[in-house]
Formats: C-alpha cells, sequence, structure tokens
C-alpha cells in the first residue's frame, strides 16, 4: 500500500544551501521510503501504481518544531504585547480552560484540523498542564495521520495559582502518570517532556524530570532566550547557571544524551552556542512569533554556517498562523532586516536556507525526514500553483519560490506522511 511512484515536479533540499529540482520526474516510495528518481519510469517499476501529478510542484512536508496546541483558539491576540505581559494577560488563563473536557474537545479539534489542511506533516507540540486534555489532543493528533511529539506542560512557580501544579513532586508525579498512560498506546503520537521554562520550574522540578529522561528515554522540549525581560529573569532565578541553557544543562534537560528542541535562541551568546551544538540541541526558529511579540530576530544563517541543528517553527500562538509557509517567509524578512539595522556579518536568509530549515532541517529530528533523497520517509505536499496567475513563462524554480510567498491551504492539493495519503 505505500509502494508507488508518484509524478511531477520535484523540489527538495539536498543541504542547506542548495534546493534540488526534478521537473516531470517519477519518484518510488517503496514502503514509505524514497527510493530514487527517475526521468521515465524504469522497467523493473511499470506495474506499480502511479499517482499522477503531472504540472504539479511536489515538495517534503513541513516539520513544525514548536507550536502551542491550546494557544490556537487566540492567535492574532495581543500581539501588540511582549512576552511576560503577553503571557500572563492571555496564555495563562486560556491554557486554564483545559480542564474543561468539552472545551479542550472542541478547541483541539479545530487545532488539529488546521495542521492537517497545512503544509506541516511532523510537529513537536506543547500542551497544558492538564493530563485529560493532553491525552485527548495525543487521540485526535494520531487519527490526523500526522506524526508527533507531545507534552504535557510542567509549571511549579512564578504562573497563577489555578494554573500552578502544586509542587515538583506533584508534577513529576503527573508527568510520569502520563507517560506511563501514552507511551505505548500511539504509533504516530509520542510523549515529550515539556517544562514551560526556567522561569515557571524549580530547580527541583528539573531535576525530578531528568529522571524521567533517564526511565523512559524521552526527548525534551522548551524555551530559551527569547525576550530580554526574561533573559535577565533567569539570570536572577539561577544566580549558579552559567547561562540559560546551562540552567536546564546542569540538570541533563538540554540534549546531549536525549534528543532536545529549544524554541527561539533569538540572544544566545557565544558560550550558549556552543552547549547548544555541542549537544545536538535543535533551534526552533520562530520568527513570526519573534516579531509579534518584539523579541528580537535570531542569527539564523550564522547557526546554520556554524553546524548548529535549525528548524523552523510555528509557535502559535506567538506565531498567527500554523501555516509554515508564512513562517518561511516571516524568517527571510526578518533576517534581512536584521542584517540592515543590526548587524552586516550576518548575512539574510536565502529562500534555499529558507525552505531548508522547514523541511530537511527540521525534519532531522525525527530521523531521516525532510527531503526527497534516497532513504528518507516519503513525506509530501502536492502544490498545484496554477491559480497563482502569470503571463509569462516560469522556471519551476520561480514556480517554488513565489508559491513560498503566495500559496495556501487552498493550493494543496495532496499530503503523505511516511507514504499514507493523507488527502
Ligand atoms: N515562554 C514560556 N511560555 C511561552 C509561550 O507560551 N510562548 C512563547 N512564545 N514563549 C514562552
Ligand atoms: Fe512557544
Amino acid at each position: 500500500m505505500n509502494t508507488f511512484l508518484i509524478k511531477g515536479d520535484l523540489c527538495f533540499s539536498e543541504d542547506p544551501y542548495h534546493i534540488r529540482l526534478c521537473p516531470d520526474s517519477y519518484l518510488l516510495c517503496r514502503d514509505g521510503l524514497c527510493k530514487g528518481i527517475f526521468p521515465q519510469i524504469p522497467e523493473q517499476y511499470k506495474d506499480l501504481p502511479l499517482k499522477d501529478y503531472s504540472g504539479k510542484m511536489i515538495i517534503p512536508g513541513m516539520s513544525d518544531l514548536h507550536v502551542h496546541a491550546p494557544q490556537f483558539s487566540y492567535r492574532g491576540l495581543g500581539m501588540d504585547m511582549e512576552l511576560l505581559d503577553w503571557l500572563n494577560t492571555y496564555t495563562f488563563p486560556e491554557e486554564s480552560k483545559y480542564t474543561d473536557l468539552d472545551y479542550a474537545d472542541l478547541a483541539y479539534q479545530q487545532f488539529v484540523d488546521a495542521l492537517r489542511r497545512s503544509t506541516t506533516t511532523r510537529a513537536s507540540v506543547f500542551a497544558t498542564v492538564h493530563n485529560p486534555a493532553t491525552e485527548l489532543l495525543m487521540e485526535k493528533m494520531e487519527a490526523s495521520g500526522l506524526i508527533s511529539c507531545v507534552g504535557k506542560v510542567n509549571m511549579d512557580r512564578n504562573c497563577p495559582d489555578y494554573i500552578r501544579e502544586k509542587s515538583a513532586a506533584a508534577s513529576v508525579a503527573a508527568t510520569e502518570e502520563w507517560i506511563c498512560h501514552v507511551k505505548d498506546r500511539f504509533r504516530n503520537t509520542k510523549p515529550i517532556l515539556t517544562p514551560r521554562f526556567i522561569p515557571t520550574c524549580t530547580d527541583e522540578l528539573i531535576k525530578g524530570l531528568r529522571t524521567l529522561v533517564e526511565k523512559y528515554h524521552v526527548p525534551v522540549q522548551s524555551h530559551l532566550s527569547e525576550n530580554f525581560g526574561e533573559i535577565a529573569w533567569v539570570k536572577e532565578l539561577c544566580p549558579g547557571a552559567k547561562n540559560y541553557g546551562d540552567a536546564y544543562d546542569r540538570f541533563g534537560l538540554f540534549g546531549g544524551d536525549h534528543p532536545c528542541i529549544m524554541a527561539h535562541c533569538v540572544h544566545s551568546d557565544a558560550e550558549e552556542q556552543a552547549l547548544m551544538k555541542k549537544n545536538g540541541v535543535f533551534i526552533a526558529h520562530s520568527p513570526l512569533s519573534n516579531t509579534n511579540i518584539a523579541s528580537g530576530v535570531a542569527p539564523i544563517s550564522a547557526y546554520i554556517k556554524g553546524g548548529l541543528e535549525v528548524g523552523l517553527a510555528s509557535d502559535v500562538a506567538g506565531g498567527d498562523s500554523e501555516n509554515l509557509l508564512h513562517s518561511i517567509v516571516g524568517a527571510i524578512r526578518a533576517s534581512k532586516l536584521r542584517w540592515r539595522l543590526l548587524d552586516q556579518e550576518v548575512k539574510p536568509l536565502s529562500v534555499d536556507e529558507a525552505f531548508y530549515i522547514a523541511t530537511l532541517g527540521g525534519g532531522r529530528f525525527f530521523g531521516q525526514v525532510g527531503s526527497f533523497l534516497e532513504g528518507y520517509e516519503f513525506d509530501a505536499v502536492v502544490l498545484d500553483d496554477s491559480t497563482i496567475v502569470h503571463p509569462q513563462e516560469l522556471s519551476l524554480r520561480a514556480r517554488l519560490e513565489r508559491s513560498l510567498y503566495l500559496a495556501d491551504d487552498r493550493h494543496i492539493m495532496a499530503k503523505f506522511v511516511k507514504g499514507n495519503q493523507l488527502f
């Protein structure tokens, strides 16, 4: 069932600096894996089923390395605030509603439906502190056909009573119970430890979560060096930490022996960057969020050049849209302003680099994902760009570039995750 040929105009990253174009070509998908690209159907494959998307573009599915499912309900609100005020005014009151499973059912279904329709095929998702609603979200993610990690959030300080877990021990115990419920329950939806960020997590909580990494081999996701006020606060809260990253690392929650995603990394200094590189920490670049709530602009081309792991993220609802095409454009625009106004040493992102972080860069978190190179899992989106009108002839490269800027869900005519067709 997962073995077929698919025909169309193939566009995919080979590395951060090169998008390979294979117009009017056939890709062999065998058991969900990419197994070669051919200009004509090879004799030995002529009896395989053919999915013919001639004239359409086929691109790898995208990985959203950081998105808050419960925040989808208020995307576009409070975008005149900075992080800490925005959390107190919008985020914490909204996230507290997920004690109500009827509300969670409605809100999470809207989120999952939107993600399913988008270019995203993989995601690393924050839920809330609530176990039952988080399990409900995982059921919905599994039913969507997408592949994801989902995290029950931990926070035991510096947030309102109505959403704060009662103690570090209670938070760790609830997390262990949740992991045991879900770890073997789904094929495509896995648990990820999710301490919200250092300001809302005591040292005791971070240490307790480390025991769960050791016991269950689960990955970790959190926020890092997003906003100046937040960073100053972490310095006060953790006088013994060398930097914000070290506040996680000193208790073993910053990659190295486990997969780890840190969102933002806008203001990481050289030492923090070196630690991320050493530990293989994935940076979830969230340009829409970083511009909306005025956090700043991360030096992404320098991170890529330096060999750090970088993926793209919507960070809904700091980011106003789950559509990663918008984040690609946002990443390029923000990098240009950074270069123009702040630092000519760090080059603006090229289209090739922005496309790379959305596909192969973030896909690496999930394995061999995000490209059509041999052996990669076949995650793909078929784009019909014929309604984006133009009077002149356009190369495939030009069609791809303008689709990144101009396409939306209406142009997606098919989607595949590990060879399974979702629609
Ligand atoms: N830092 C801690 N929590 C959050 C959140 O929900 N969104 C963003 N953008 N940053 C955070
Ligand atoms: Fe976030």
